[in-house]
């Protein structure tokens, strides 16, 4: 079985109902397995502690799943037109990973959700790819033989799946959004599986 780490923070639930989709995209690849996981808030409060284990959902990440993942699929929300500092935090982690070169020539792909429709999808994409390609990541986008791309009147992107929820974080994922998040997944799951076969 090739194991796809989905790795994601989510707050409001829309960047974790986009990797459930990547989840079931990677389910539908036979010979895959989607493993979910999130990461821990990053607190702030001088002495302050974060729960050890999440009160609910997947359980958090160890640098050993991006090490066991034969591909990655990793979900932000977008703040401030970049990642989410508790990802970011979790990636800055992983220098010993980067020094043996455990990630190099593994497919990576990105995903995000925004509250407004340009608020910075595009800008946090590419930044997430960033410490992807310094791993020595393969860095996959989606492409526009998915219909979805050229209809959609809301996320969806060539770098990678989008969710636009709405300033209230409400928005149900579009047809079109979930769509491409499913297709995504599979898309990684079945590069991953022609790569370890090769
Ligand atoms: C501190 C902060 C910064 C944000 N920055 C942006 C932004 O730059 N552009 C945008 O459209 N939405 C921004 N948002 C909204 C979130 O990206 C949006 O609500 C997203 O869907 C949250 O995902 P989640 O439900 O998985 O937590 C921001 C939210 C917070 C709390």
């Amino acid at each position: 079985m090739a194991s796809i780490l989905v790795l994601y923070y989510s707050v409001g639930g829309s960047v974790r109902r986009m990797a459930e989709l990547l989840a079931e995209g990677v389910e539908r690849v036979p010979g895959a397995a989607a493993v979910l996981r999130t990461v821990p808030r990053v607190s702030t409060r001088i002495g302050g502690q974060e729960n050890a284990i999440p009160e609910k959902g997947p359980p958090y990440a160890e640098l050993e799943d991006l090490e066991a993942c034969a591909g990655l699929a990793l979900g932000s929300p977008t703040r401030f037109g970049n990642m989410a500092a508790p990802l970011k935090h979790f990636l800055d982690g992983s220098g010993l990973l980067w020094q043996r070169g455990a990630l190099a020539g593994k497919p990576a792909c990105v995903f995000t959700s925004t509250g407004t429709l340009h608020g910075g999808q595009e800008t946090t994409l590419l930044s997430m790819m960033l410490p992807l390609l310094h791993h020595g990541m393969l860095v996959m986008g989606l492409p526009y033989t998915q219909p979805e791309l050229n209809a959609t009147r809301a996320g969806g992107t060539p770098y990678g799946a989008s969710h636009f929820a709405g300033l209230g974080d409400d928005q149900p994922v579009g047809d079109d959004e979930r769509t491409l998040c499913i297709a995504q997944g599979r898309r990684l799951a079945e590069v991953a599986l022609r790569l370890s076969r090769a």
